[in-house]
């Protein structure tokens, strides 16, 4: 007779925030329904009104669902890459080091008028919502999690980027006294990553601010990132201080390290190997497994489009 065991990280997916949190949440859930039909500025919920103690936990958007359990946070939350911070994993004690408030955002470049605004305003103004993504590490590790944040869309309307805008380039912050990695003289600081603004504009391309119903914690690139699902890991770009638009393609971090293992697309595909390792499967964070890599991650059907034409390009290194 088969016997199902439950593993350890299978989970419901309402463990994945606190219990008290997700309570509250089911609580405000009725009174914040409309949130992901919201308009593109006019998405401000009551969770993120001014005025508010906080904007977490964000309504759960239900139109972003998972294939496999949520990742637990023990194990998301302690395996992160952050070069500021150390080539290991286990940069959350060095993280600590990151001071994120106050904290501001600068846009600029193809812009109507480039601005500067605080990370507080910027959830006050667009408002949040809480979607679980798949996330790939280039390095063959996957992990499901609850980011909270806005869809990046909504950042590129407010920027207001003029006809000649073709890509948009984000930047990390830059202090060496704070990240002793950016000490390390032969990378190319500070991380940059790009996107083309078709890219920017599909809505699974999303800002994030928190995870596991709460602010970020610093590791996970608090207080202000990208999350790029359909992606390689290495384009979500954490702690951003500048977003800027440009008529050229920027040059991307892993780009100016190694750019024939790097590319510019970077979109996850398992018939495509890493020149150095195969693609073909992925280990799941917190769990004994490895389980097919999916092209673009599982988000074909959203974003296979936005690379008609392209298909002369190395879309997938
Ligand atoms: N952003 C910055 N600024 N520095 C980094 O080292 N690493 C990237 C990406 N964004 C990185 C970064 C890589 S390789 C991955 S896989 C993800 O962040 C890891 O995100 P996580 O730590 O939240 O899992």
């Amino acid at each position: 007779m088969l016997i199902k065991r439950k593993r350890e990280w299978e989970i419901p997916e309402r463990l994945a925030t606190p219990e008290a949190l997700f309570l509250n949440r089911r609580a405000l859930i009725g009174g914040a329904a409309g949130l992901a039909a919201g308009s593109l500025l006019g998405g401000r919920t009551a969770l993120a009104a001014p005025g508010d103690a906080s904007p977490y936990p964000a309504v759960r958007n239900p139109a972003y669902t998972l294939d496999r359990p949520v990742t637990p946070e023990r194990f998301s939350g302690d395996y992160n890459n952050f070069y500021e911070f150390g080539t290991s994993k286990t940069v959350l004690p060095a993280a600590s080091a990151l001071k994120t408030q106050p904290w501001t955002l600068k846009i600029d470049g193809l812009v109507e008028k480039p601005f500067e605004i605080g990370v507080d305003d910027l959830i006050r103004t667009v408002g949040l919502e809480e979607r679980l993504y798949r996330h790939r590490c280039v390095e063959a590790w996957s992990m499901a999690v609850p980011w909270t944040g806005f869809p990046l869309a909504k950042l590129v309307a407010l920027a207001k980027p003029s006809s000649g805008a073709k890509y948009i380039r984000f930047e990390t912050f830059m202090d060496k006294a704070m990240a002793p990695g950016q000490r390390a003289f032969y990378y190319p600081w500070p991380y940059t990553e790009g996107l083309t603004l078709a890219e920017a504009g599909n809505d699974l391309a999303f800002v994030v601010t928190g995870v596991y119903g709460k602010p970020l914690p610093n590791q996970f690139g608090a207080p202000i990132r990208i999350a790029v699902p359909w992606k390689y890991g290495f384009k979500s770009a954490k702690s951003l201080v500048k977003v800027s638009f440009t008529a050229d393609r920027p040059k991307t971090f892993w780009e100016g390290l190694q750019a024939s293992e790097y590319g510019f697309w970077a979109n996850v595909n398992p018939a495509v190997p890493h020149p150095r390792w195969s693609q073909a499967t992925e280990r799941v964070l917190g769990t004994d497994q490895r389980v097919p890599t999916l092209i673009y991650n599982g988000y074909g059907e959203q974003v296979a489009g936005l690379y008609k034409g392209l298909e002369g390009e190395r879309l997938f290194v």
